[in-house]
């Protein structure tokens, strides 16, 4: 007993004193051997689920301490119930709201995104938070998935390039990032249940590749399992994905968690690769059993086969291992920042990721930018323009400490002109899972909405989608491509009565737009964040230069989008499978392989100047595997302002052993040129990346041949295409 004591006692000393001289180092995996062999059973399976809604115990005997999460990704999440979902009320937890992730994507700028992930980092460390629940990564698929505002758009290599500096960024706070969600969780309807039956060659090359990033190149600390199946097992403890794609293949030696209620099984959840269970109880949004944490599968069924031999306790001290791990990575490393709270940086962080993700779609008769110092009236309609967005959506709603609406940020910038307001049109309110009707009369809306336009000299109009549920949130999907409450009927209104119309759209996803040839102007203007407001009248009036790109293509209409074509089993499925028929054509793969004309392209974005690309060449004709390619080009700002264009490089096989995608973005870079300069870009490619994957082989395939290399501003803005050839 004595003996029992005294070691505790040691160890517990050893915990608190030698905590400052305890850095990552090899030294840390003993450290860790060391703790494991003074946790009884029922301590490593404590460690294994949450022993509230966003923690999980730590071990008091030796002042190993809890494990503290939040939500993600946009910005850290207000404090939440210990028990239920209700949020705790607390006047400190107010933080800076971000760009939602489409918009950073859009930057395609990785060096923002390392700042975005320094700052929130930053945040979650103040807020004392060891994990942060995100980025989320899951490829664009279908518009109508509720989350696609959360995730980084269609294409695997933008997703992967983007990932990884704002994981760095994160993790460098001594915060753990937690990619999420692993993986196929590509819509929100069914996405408890619903098996995707998808090829080995479409999750390789299209659904996995941003994962693996995240974890090869950016050293993710932990990764949430995604609600749904795969090959009829749930992703939160699936031994393909997890035991081998994840931990064996990719040599992840972070935490896997569960996505809130995504086990579903004890012994499964034990054995395929699951580390730790959280929000077992509840639909991860709703109502939740009160301390039913014990009964957690992870918890006393998991002991009891633990106990009886059932399950081998080398399969609890993997688990406890890797938790232990993460810990010395965060709240176990005395060397982490302190963070920072909301502060003016990262507020010019969110305004600047905001001002460089804004994409400017359409500018007919140069309508944007508009001069502030002109005595202009200007119109402002639209529920949008004063709807703070930063509250909905579902577990991504943040508190920030405030939301500068586009309304607001206009009049701050435009002080010469005459703004004049009207709501247009009117969403009901939202409560998860249930929008009420609003109480405002559409007509009135209307009616006062075409009344203020006739008076202005330019109309601008703030629409789109809002987070409400099915109007981009969690847990539905949208039910059409269509804009909600009536806001393509007030818009031909509006027209009949002043044709000077400029629309930006809220959303994180595309829209029909039966009015596009009626509008002067259109930019696509995500959910920007605290800085919204500021951030789109720097763009609008001409102080910011739009350089922003879409992450992902905008149909025409939705039986143009890939997954919609094939129906409803491949969207939404029959409740019980899907089935990704479009394989590997996702997004413009699939537009430009089948010729279907987008609304806009993937890549596609406007700039108040223009650019010229020229002087395009590889470094070599020939290579082999292992090399590079060097593309070298030269980009001209040829217009009155200066700038930034992002040079995109997609390649092609053509004559390949396998259908393949006309082209695939496999390089990008952005680059800042003054008006009338110049600047030389280089993009290096590395030549593996042009292999397929190779269902007969298993694996990846780099097929010899010619290729085709295609050098433009966009996917469907080619400037030069050239040859090379793989030997
Ligand atoms: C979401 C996750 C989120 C978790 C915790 C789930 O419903 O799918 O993305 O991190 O809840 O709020």
């Amino acid at each position: 007993m004595i003996r029992f004591v005294l070691t505790t006692m040691i160890l517990a000393g050893w915990v608190a004193s030698n905590v400052q001289a305890q850095v990552l180092t090899k030294d840390v995996e003993s450290k860790i051997e060391n703790i494991l062999s003074q946790l009884t059973l029922e301590e490593k399976v404590a460690l294994c689920h949450a022993q509230s809604k966003f923690s999980t115990p730590g071990v008091p005997r030796l002042g190993i301490p809890e494990i503290w999460m939040s939500d993600g990704p946009h910005g850290i999440r207000a404090e939440i119930n210990w028990d239920n979902w209700g949020y705790a009320g607390w006047t400190n937890d107010s933080i800076t709201a971000f760009p939602a992730l489409t918009c950073l994507a859009a930057t395609f700028n990785p060096e923002l995104s390392h700042q975005y992930g320094v700052a929130v980092g930053e945040e979650a460390r103040y807020r004392k938070k060891d994990v942060l629940l995100g980025p989320g990564v899951n490829i664009y698929r279908t518009p109508l998935n509720g989350r696609n505002f959360e995730y980084m758009g269609e294409d695997p290599h933008l997703a992967s390039i983007l990932v990884v500096p704002y994981i760095k960024g994160v993790q460098q706070n001594g915060v753990a990032a937690c990619v999420k969600h692993y993986v196929l969780n590509n819509q929100e309807l069914w996405r408890g249940h619903i098996n995707v039956e998808v090829s080995d060659r479409a999750l390789y090359e299209i659904y996995l590749p941003a994962f693996k990033a995240a974890v090869e190149e950016g050293g993710v600390w932990s990764v949430m399992g995604a609600y749904n199946q795969y090959k009829g097992q749930h992703c939160c403890h699936n031994e393909l994905l997890l035991n081998k794609i994840l931990k064996e293949d990719w040599g992840f030696d972070g935490v896997v968690i569960t996505d809130w209620g995504g086990a579903h099984d004890t012994r499964e959840a034990a054995l395929f690769g699951l580390d730790m269970e959280m929000g077992t109880g509840t639909d991860g949004l709703t109502v939740s059993a009160k301390n039913a944490y014990d009964y957690y599968y992870l918890a006393t069924p998991f002991l009891k086969m633990l106990k009886s031999g059932e399950i081998d306790e080398a399969v609890v001290d993997d688990k406890a291992r890797r938790i232990l791990r993460l810990m010395f990575r965060t709240n176990m490393n005395p060397n982490r920042p302190m963070g920072r709270m909301n502060n003016p940086e990262h507020q010019q962080v969110a305004r600047a990721v905001a001002g460089e993700g804004i994409v400017l779609l359409k500018n007919g008769q140069a309508f944007f930018p508009i001069d502030p110092d002109k005595k202009l009236t200007i119109a402002v309609i639209g529920e949008n323009a004063t709807r703070p967005t930063t509250p909905g959506g579902g577990s991504s709603e943040l508190k920030p400490k405030y939301e500068i609406s586009p309304l607001e940020g206009l009049r701050q910038r435009f002080k010469n002109a005459n703004i004049i307001h009207a709501m247009g049109y009117a969403s009901g309110p939202s409560v998860y899972g249930q929008v009420a009707p609003s109480p405002l009369n559409a007509d009135s809306l209307l009616r006062a909405a075409v009344e203020v336009a006739s008076k202005a000299d330019v109309v601008l109009f703030f629409g789109g989608l809002n987070k409400n549920h099915r109007q981009d949130c969690e847990g539905g999907d949208r039910e059409g491509l269509g804009l909600p409450f009536g806001q393509d009927k007030l818009l031909e209104e509006l027209y009949k009565v002043n044709d000077n119309i400029g629309v930006v759209l809220i959303s994180g996803n595309a829209v029909a737009m039966p009015w596009l040839p009626k509008v002067k102007g259109l930019m696509q203007a995500w959910y920007l964040g605290s800085e919204s407001g500021h951030a789109l009248a720097d763009i609008i009036s001409g102080d910011v230069n739009p350089s922003g790109k879409l992450p992902f293509s905008f149909p025409a209409k939705l039986s143009d989008n890939a997954a919609h074509h094939f129906g409803t089993l491949s969207y939404p499925g029959d409740s019980i499978n899907q089935y990704y028929k479009e394989d590997i054509l996702v997004g413009y793969r699939w537009h430009d392989t089948k010729e279907i004309k987008p609304l806009f392209a993937f890549g596609h974005g406007l700039s108040y100047t223009s650019f010229e690309l020229s002087g395009i060449k590889t470094d070599k004709q020939v290579y082999t595997a292992g090399e590079s390619i060097t593309l070298t080009c030269n980009v001209s700002n040829t217009g009155d302002a200066d700038g930034a264009e992002v040079v995109q490089v997609y390649i092609g096989k053509r004559n390949s052993k396998v259908d393949r995608a006309v082209k695939e973005l496999k390089g990008f870079r952005k680059v800042w040129v003054e008006k009338g300069g110049a600047a030389a870009v280089k993009v290096s490619i590395g030549v593996d990346q042009l292999a397929f994957y190779d269902e007969s082989i298993p694996g990846w395939n780099l097929e010899k041949g010619e290729y085709k290399v295609f050098v433009g501003n966009a996917s469907d803005n080619i400037t030069q295409e050239a040859s090379i050839t793989i030997k």
